[in-house]
């Protein structure tokens, strides 16, 4: 296990369209690890693979419940609508508030490439559409409204 280094925005790599994961390697699961290892040294709730350096269909997830791992991840479903802060570890020290849908049904293949579906709303459904987009070199950023602010980091929410 191991942590990566986090690219940040101007990366070009996180612009990159990330390929689908045909079939599952020790690699490629060493990489899934790293990603998980990642994202709780940093205290993020999500993180695309291409935010490490890989362009591979890979998100790792955790909004508090534990940890979860999609491989190949589509959007199947989605309705309703949220209007709130996101924030990117790619994107240090800033947020933006930004409209997603409530809800989101995701079809994806877990680390044995076993298919399943899982659904989300709120936090997990921000999440799912924020690392989605990482996937596809899309970033939060240029969705967000009224542009980015300073998160003041030690300063209770
Ligand atoms: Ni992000």
């Amino acid at each position: 296990m191991a942590i990566r280094k986090i690219r940040e925005l101007g990366d070009e790599i996180l612009t990159g369209k990330c390929k689908e994961v045909t079939r599952m390697t020790l690699r490629t699961k060493i990489l899934i690890h790293d990603m998980l290892d990642t994202m709780y040294e940093a205290m993020g709730v999500g993180l695309a693979a291409s935010q490490v350096g890989i362009l591979k269909r890979i998100v790792v997830i955790d909004v508090g419940d534990g940890p979860i791992v999609l491989v190949n991840p589509e959007i199947i479903e989605s309705s309703g609508e949220q209007t709130g802060e996101e924030g990117c570890l790619s994107v240090p020290g800033k947020a933006g508030t930004v409209t997603r849908p409530n809800y989101v049904k995701v079809r994806a293949q877990d680390e044995d490439m076993k298919e399943f579906e899982i659904e989300g709303e709120g936090l997990l459904a921000r999440a799912f559409c924020h690392e989605i987009d990482h996937l596809d070199g899309k970033m939060y950023v240029d969705l967000v409204e009224g542009g980015l602010h300073d998160v003041n980091s030690g300063e209770d929410e």
